[in-house]
Order: C-alpha cells, then structure tokens, then sequence
C-alpha cells in the first residue's frame, strides 16, 4: 500500500540524518515540512550524545531545534558547515532545484553557500523533467518599489503574484516580500539566474543550481533513492 505524503517525509528525512551526520559536524538545519523530521531526528542524536553545532535557515526551524535541545549559532560563529539537510519545491534529474514556497530562499541559500555537502530530501512528487512546470518560482524582493520589481520580473516571461498571508503581504525573516513568478517551464536555469539577480530590488531567487550534493527521494514504497548513487551507478 502506497505511503502517505508525511511517512514518506519522515521516512527520507531520517535516512539522511542516519546517512551523512556524524558526530562532531556543524549542520545546517533546513525549512519545511520535510525537514521538521530531520531536525527531529537530529534531536535524537544529540539526546544519544552527538556534540553537533547547527545553523537554522528560518527563525521557525531554529524555534524547533532549540525544542528538540539542539545547539543552534549563528551562521558566523562557524567557518564552514558540513552538511545540511533541506526540503525542495522541484528537483529535475540533474539536481537542479527550486526552493522556498516555505519562504526561507534567502537565508537558505546562504546557509547552502557555506555548506560543503547539501543534502535535499524530498518525495518523488518534487521530481520534474524540467524546473517550473509544477510550482512557481519564489523570488524575494525590497518592499522599496516592489511593484516597479515586479515589472521587471515579468519581462522575463512569467507572470509574478505577490505572496499574502492572512491578507497581507507575506513578509519573510529577512524583512522582505515575495513574488511567486510563474513561467510555463523554465528552459535554461542559469541563463535566467543571471537576468534576475541583475534586476535592482531582487534580493535573491529560488533557483539553487549546482547545490545540491545529493537528492534522497522516498518512493511510495518507503525505499529511499539516492539520485547521486544513480548518477554514480550509470557513469560506471
Ligand atoms: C522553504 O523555504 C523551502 O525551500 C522548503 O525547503 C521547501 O518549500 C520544501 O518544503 P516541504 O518539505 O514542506 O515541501
């Protein structure tokens, strides 16, 4: 029988704590409700006795990491991160990804940016064949004249909707808004990386390209792939 959607969540999450987080490592602590179980899991093997230094990337992760009697720091009290464990929006099959429907892109990426391995972990309904055909792509702007940023978004060829919540402009950690920009498919990645980051009120997107060192997906029957075993298996 197939799995549900939290099983499988829970089920990859744990895999990637048991796989890649050893004893002694600073982890960066991903959002989203994937990553709640690893950040659980973690918990885990602090209580068993891990010395662990973890990174949040969202205030709510951090809340639930101090929860589960791990030690958080800020991001500049380490050098490095080892690892860190994250949800994803899409994965296509080279890895490539788009975050932040949670609303923790900005920091995300930082955190992703001082991490040697990047560990997503997600379910296969994250697996597209190409990034944008399912979900939007969040974009995080200035409040400072955010409609004329819009504006320059959608001449990239999406149509751009500012997040709300509860009526009002959604505002993320960083104090910013978000514009969810919807392409038909998003045809080459890093050429549209690089027309966005050049727009002036963009302060960051949810492309992450070429970050990901794995990608742990749970298959509705509870086995979990690694898609860089796979890439492994196929060179060889
Ligand atoms: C948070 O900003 C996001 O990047 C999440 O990592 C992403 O939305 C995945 O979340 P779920 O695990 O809840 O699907």
């Amino acid at each position: 029988m197939a799995l549900e959607a939290s099983e499988m969540k829970k089920i990859v999450a744990e895999a990637a704590v048991d796989r890649y987080v050893k004893d002694g490592m600073n982890v960066g602590l991903g959002t989203g409700s994937t990553a709640y179980f690893a950040i659980k899991r973690i918990g885990e093997l602090v209580a068993k006795g891990f010395n662990l230094t973890c990174v949040a990337t969202s205030v709510q992760s951090e809340e639930l990491a101090k929860e589960c009697g791990i030690k958080v720091v800020d991001l500049d009290e380490v050098d490095h991160l080892d690892i860190t464990i994250d949800g994803a929006d899409e994965v296509d099959p080279s890895m490539q990804l788009i975050k932040g429907l949670g609303g923790a892109l900005l920091r995300e990426k930082i955190v992703a940016a001082a991490t040697v391995s990047e560990i997503i972990i997600c379910d296969g309904s994250k697996l597209v064949d190409k990034l944008g055909v399912k979900t939007h792509l969040p974009v995080e702007v200035l409040k400072f004249g955010h409609l004329h940023t819009k504006y320059a978004l959608e001449r990239q060829g999406c149509k751009a909707v500012l997040r709300m919540k509860d009526g009002k402009p959604f505002v993320t950690d960083g104090g910013n808004y978000i514009y969810d920009c919807k392409f038909e498919a998003i045809e080459k990645p890093f050429f549209l990386e690089t027309r966005l980051d050049v727009i002036p009120g963009v302060v960051e997107n949810g492309l992450f390209l070429n970050t990901a060192y794995d990608v742990l997906v749970c298959r509705p029957d509870g086995t979990v792939m690694s898609m860089a075993d796979e890439a492994a298996n196929k060179k060889e």
